[in-house]
């Protein structure tokens, strides 16, 4: 039914009957307000588009317009990871979407990416968030390649329904996980000779290379004093963090990995966020801790650390629900992780470092970025596999591995490798930079969108004070 109708609807756009097409296709996703949002003046969209000929899948989407001249904008899919996790509850809601929950309403978040691009949510694959396979024994199996193809064939489908947006530039970003979706997703697009305007990927804390990545780990704890010397040691010695998490995966420790991680469990304790080592947890009451935070939020910028909790209560209210046009098909509620996916693991283990490789070469324009505060997937293994990469495709560096700024302070470090590939950290963000780090994290984003250098600090009595303050210190050290 829907793509007949979006056959006529594409003949009628070809008569010019322009506003008829563009109504009768979105007409029925349009959000009319979500439950406690503030007033505002862009437009938002909810609903599924159909992944499969027999109707059986479908894929539940989020689509934010820019804040301002949305015409203009480019367009910027968001994918967040797991695999099995929310690119609406996590990417949305949590990270840098236009509102953020806060107890029975949403607030405005300042520093959402719609004001730089058109933001596409994307629930994948079938069985995370509100998308669904009504043929439960889809979730018996799942992997990249499936994954890839579902989010390939909806894209098609999201452009037909919303043509505005087909020659629009665009840009693929996500995290974590999404170290696999975005570059698989992007090759495709390029192999596929999609008519899609594919610019740039970006992708922050993500799983590129599973033994560099997961190795990473060990050194990263022990260098921020969450484990000591001595178990550090044994990952050097006993059984280190990627046999850990080819174990894991198999359901089944030997002994001796057993024994080191009880070791690392006990040292780090229950109490420390290993997606950002620095900043505090939600504690159980998270009623009464984020009413506090709330308060605190009226003239502070301090973080909500319970906003996770916050978004599974806020996407599981009926109105809610109602107001995105979703529905809950073969699951009880909806969860930020889906627990219903039979993901292939041993996915993990394929490099996805090499689609980089291949992509820098396309000409589509890389930046990879960490949150430098995450334990999971540290940027010490990413920094060692981009520096590798750029050799490997003999890219010289262009811009030397320096600070870059967000208003007067370090809001990471950076390296630019050629004309297509960059490396970013951001400085105090978590393995969800945006979450922790907002406003730098948009000020990265908005430079990558627009093609510019990352802002730097060119005036020179500020770098002259600094650099007295450390000769100063540095005597104080010495007398
Ligand atoms: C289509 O959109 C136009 C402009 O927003 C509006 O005037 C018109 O009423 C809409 N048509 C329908 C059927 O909703
Ligand atoms: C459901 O999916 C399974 C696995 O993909 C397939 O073998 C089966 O034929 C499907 N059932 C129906 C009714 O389509
Ligand atoms: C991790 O341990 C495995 C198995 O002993 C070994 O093959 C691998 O080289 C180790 N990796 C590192 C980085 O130590
Ligand atoms: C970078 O991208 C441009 C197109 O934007 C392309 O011409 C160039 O060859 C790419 N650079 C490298 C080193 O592949
Ligand atoms: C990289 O730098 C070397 C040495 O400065 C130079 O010879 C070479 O042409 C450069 N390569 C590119 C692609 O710019
Ligand atoms: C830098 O500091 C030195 C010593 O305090 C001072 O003489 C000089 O004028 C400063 N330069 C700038 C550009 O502010």
């Amino acid at each position: 039914m829907p793509s007949q109708a979006c056959l006529l609807l594409t003949i009628l756009q070809l008569m010019q009957i322009y506003m008829i097409a563009i109504n009768c296709s979105i007409e029925a996703d349009k959000i009319a307000s979500l439950p406690g949002q503030p007033q505002v003046n862009f437009n938002q969209f909810a609903g599924y588009i159909s992944v499969d000929d027999n109707q059986q899948r479908s894929l539940f989407y989020y689509f934010v317009e820019a804040e301002v001249e949305p015409t203009s904008k480019p367009l910027v899919l968001w994918l967040n990871g797991g695999p099995g996790c929310s690119s609406v509850g996590a990417g949305a809601f949590c990270e840098h979407g236009p509102f953020k929950p806060s107890g029975n309403h949403l607030v405005k978040n300042h520093y959402s990416w719609n004001k730089e691009a058109n933001m596409l949510y994307l629930e994948s694959p079938a069985g995370v968030g509100f998308s669904f396979s009504t043929n439960k024994s889809f979730y018996t199996y799942l992997d990249d390649g499936i994954t890839a193809r579902d989010n390939i064939v909806f894209l098609k489908q999201w452009l037909n329904k919303y043509p505005q947006y087909k020659n629009r530039d665009f840009y693929i970003t996500g995290e974590s996980y999404a170290g696999h979706y975005v570059p698989q997703l992007a090759d495709h697009i390029l192999k596929s000779k999609a008519k899609i305007n594919l610019k740039g990927i970006a992708i922050g804390n993500p799983l590129l290379e599973f033994n560099t990545d997961f190795n990473a780990r060990a050194e990263y704890l022990w260098s921020h004093g969450l484990i000591s010397d001595a178990t550090y040691e044994l990952f050097n010695t006993v059984c280190n963090f990627s046999q850990i998490r080819r174990q894991s995966q198999q359901g089944h420790f030997t002994p001796s990995c057993a024994h080191v991680i009880t070791r690392v469990n006990g040292e780090i304790g229950h109490f420390i966020d290993s997606y950002d080592v620095t900043l505090d947890v939600c504690l159980p009451s998270v009623q009464s801790q984020s009413k506090a935070l709330n308060q605190l939020q009226e003239d502070s910028e301090k973080i909500d650390v319970c906003v996770e909790d916050e978004t599974v209560l806020y996407l599981n209210r009926e109105d809610v629900r109602g107001a995105l046009h979703a529905r809950l098909i073969n699951v009880e509620q909806w969860s930020i992780c889906s627990d219903i996916l039979h993901y292939n693991y041993q996915n993990l283990e394929v490099p996805t470092i090499t689609i980089l490789g291949s992509l820098v070469k396309s000409g589509v324009r890389v930046l990879v970025y960490s949150g430098d505060q995450d334990s999971v997937i540290p940027f010490t293994g990413t920094r060692t596999l981009i520096d590798r990469l750029a050799k490997e495709l003999r890219l010289n560096t262009t811009v030397a591995y320096s600070s870059w700024f967000e208003g007067k302070q370090v809001a990471g470090w950076t390296q630019v490798y050629g004309d297509n590939l960059s490396f970013a950290t951001i400085r105090g963000a978590a393995h969800e930079a945006p979450f922790s780090q907002p406003e730098r994290s948009l000020v990265l984003f908005r430079s990558f969108i627009r093609g510019q250098p990352l802002p730097r600090i060119d005036n020179l009595a500020t770098r002259n004070n600094t650099l007295t303050r450390l000769v100063y210190h540095s005597q104080l050290f010495y007398t």
